[in-house]
């Protein structure tokens, strides 16, 4: 018999729950692509590689371009942590790139080392996957 109130407050427990915890909660199932979407046009990617990725004074990112030019994830993240600065005047990423390597940069991109990781790996996620 004890049962039966333990069973019957269970639900208003789990609401208060999700109540006392809302707002963390909705943060962290935030689709990856949504906050994505959000850092590239808040951080300005969007202003010098088009708000579709169609590109501008930067080089498109549309339709994985810039999986192209880094095939491996990790070095895209490593390039916009540190912006093309310390490329300037240097070729960068795949050498066997289709269409020829990438370069040599202007040095014009900056870099963004503030980000959180969790912002950078979703602006690479929104590039690669949904440009
Ligand atoms: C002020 C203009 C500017 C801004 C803002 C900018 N970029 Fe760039 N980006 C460039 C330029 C220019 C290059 C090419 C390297 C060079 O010539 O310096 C580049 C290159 C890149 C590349 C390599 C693409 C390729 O195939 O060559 C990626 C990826 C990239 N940017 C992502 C980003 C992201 C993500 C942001 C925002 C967090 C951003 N950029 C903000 C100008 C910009």
């Amino acid at each position: 018999m004890w049962v039966m109130p333990v069973l019957v407050l269970l639900p208003f427990w789990g609401f208060l729950y999700l109540g006392a915890f809302g707002d963390r909660h909705t943060e962290e199932v935030l689709d990856p692509l949504v906050l994505g979407e959000q850092v590239y046009r808040a951080q300005g990617c969007s202003s010098c590689h088009g708000a579709a990725g169609e590109g501008g004074v930067g080089p498109p990112l549309a339709n994985g371009d810039s999986v192209l030019t880094f095939p491996e994830e990790a070095d895209q993240v490593a390039w916009i942590r540190s912006g093309s600065g310390p490329f300037k005047g240097q070729p960068y990423g795949d050498p066997n790139r289709p269409g020829g390597q990438r370069g040599p940069a202007q040095g014009i991109m900056p870099g963004y080392p503030n980000l959180s990781d969790e912002e950078v790996q979703a602006v690479v996620a929104y590039e690669r996957e949904q440009l």
